[in-house]
């Protein structure tokens, strides 16, 4: 039997309903890597990053394109908008990165055709006040093809009956339109899409599953970086205000290629309080001007539609369940700094559903009220964000981070205190 060298997977994923910061911790992660690798969702994730002082937002490529040591993988569990990678191409080439060099994409990565976005369009505006307040960006029809076993795939473009296939399965999403009484003109999408496959098919195509594997293999280190959060998972989110994919790290097995035994660190990401984008039960909502301040003073924006987030408090029940599925090894609080400007936080430490209390998340979140048990910490009141180490974090500010730690028996590793690259400030374990 060959020796194997020490194997490592690890990943960064987000514990809450998205948009915890994922970006950045994974390029601020990204030089103690070789490969950084997307397993799951679409360009309905937007992960902002800072390169110096230039923000920049990604979708489909991992945020690892900006180390030059980094090789960056598009997974076979990701569906792929080849329009959308094509203009962020050409945003990255602006900061000298060469997509032809340092990214490949699995043969087995799912596409997003032009008419897969018609018919999020079509199926959301049909669902009327029960809209998922999706991203429009195709991924539930892409997703429903995989699962369909009608979709087409990467490694496809490079054979010549693609356009047949193309052609077939347009068809088939016609009459589906035609039942939804969409008559919007896409044909510019379709010419955008089939130029952008073009540069597609430019690239490194690859089979994802021995590329990965033979990098580990030969003991190179793997991050694995997730989109969207745990609470939007396809199985355990809060369904159906979900997205399409598993977005917990076993996604990463089957949307990688890689066995369980080979995943070491699960880092999961989350806000020191809470956001959601788009429709679905949100327990620790604030509807008030606290909720208006934390979206104000957290820049609260979708990054991908630039709707206006939800906010609301740390909700430690979704946070401790989020540990259990995911098997949290650590956790990365971000946007701290947000409270520095709150003279009381609150937290989540129980659900009370039809008068009784729990501290389980509970099948269907829409069929009853939650109300939230709330306990009060009081706020810092100081500016964090040029803090470094950790004995600089006001006592409250540690005295919070304790109570979660305990509660949640996974320890905050690590604190972000700015959207900036060098404002994290590194906790003992
Ligand atoms: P992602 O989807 O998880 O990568 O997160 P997004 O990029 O959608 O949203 C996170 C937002 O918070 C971005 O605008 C980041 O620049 C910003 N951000 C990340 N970490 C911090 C932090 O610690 N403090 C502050 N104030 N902003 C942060
Ligand atoms: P990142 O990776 C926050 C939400 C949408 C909608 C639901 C379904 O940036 O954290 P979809 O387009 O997948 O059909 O939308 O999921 N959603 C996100 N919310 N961050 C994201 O990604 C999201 N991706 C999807 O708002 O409620
Ligand atoms: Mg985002």
């Amino acid at each position: 039997m060959p020796l194997l060298k020490t194997t490592m997977v690890d990943v960064i994923l987000g514990l809450q309903w998205g948009d915890e910061g994922k970006g950045k911790i994974v390029d601020f992660f990204a030089p103690r890597y070789d490969i950084i690798a997307r397993f799951q969702g679409g360009p309905n994730a937007g992960h902002t990053l800072y390169v110096g002082d230039k923000k920049i937002v990604l979708h489909q490529i991992p945020s690892g394109v900006f180390h030059e040591q980094c090789t960056n993988l598009i997974g076979n569990g990701v569906v792929l908008d080849p329009v959308t990678l094509c203009r962020e191409a050409d945003s990255v080439k602006a900061f000298g990165v060469d997509l032809k060099k340092n990214l490949f994409i699995s043969e087995r990565t799912h596409l997003i055709l032009p008419t897969h976005r018609a018919l999020d369009k079509a199926a959301e505006g049909a669902k009327g006040e029960g809209k998922i307040g999706s991203t429009l960006k195709g991924i539930g029809p892409a997703y429903m093809d995989k699962t369909g076993r009608n979709g087409l795939r990467v490694g496809d473009l490079l054979h010549k009956s693609f356009t047949t296939q193309y052609i077939k399965l347009r068809l088939k999403h016609q009459k589906l339109l035609d039942n939804y009484n969409f008559d919007e003109d896409i044909t510019q999408w379709e010419e955008e899409f089939f130029e952008a496959i073009e540069f597609l098919k430019s690239l490194n195509i690859v089979n994802g599953e021995y590329f990965i594997n033979e990098r580990i293999q030969q003991g190179k280190k793997v991050l694995a970086e997730g989109a969207q959060g745990s609470m939007l998972d396809i199985d355990f989110g809060t369904f159906p205000f979900v997205t399409s994919s598993n977005t917990i790290s076993a996604g990463v097995c089957n949307g990688l290629g890689v066995a369980p035994q080979k995943i070491k660190e699960v880092i999961g990401v989350s806000k020191a309080y809470c956001t959601r984008v788009g429709g679905g039960p949100f327990p620790t909502e604030l509807h008030d001007e606290t909720g208006e301040k934390l979206r104000k003073v957290g820049a609260e924006f979708g990054a991908t539609t630039g709707r206006p987030r939800r906010c609301g408090w740390m909700d430690l029940i979704a946070l401790q369940y989020a540990c259990m599925l995911n098997g949290v090894t650590q956790i990365v609080m971000t946007k701290a700094d947000v409270l520095d400007a709150f003279e009381e936080l609150q937290v989540c430490t129980g659900y009370t559903i039809e008068g009784k209390e729990t501290a389980a998340i509970p099948f269907q979140m829409t069929h009853a009220a939650i109300k939230p048990k709330l306990s009060a910490f009081k706020g810092w009141n100081q500016d964090s964000t040029g803090m470094k180490s950790p004995t600089d974090l006001p006592k409250e500010m540690r005295e919070y981070i304790a109570f979660i730690n305990r509660f949640l028996g996974v320890n905050i590793t690590w604190v972000s205190n700015g959207p900036g690259r060098d404002q994290l400030v590194q906790l003992g374990r």
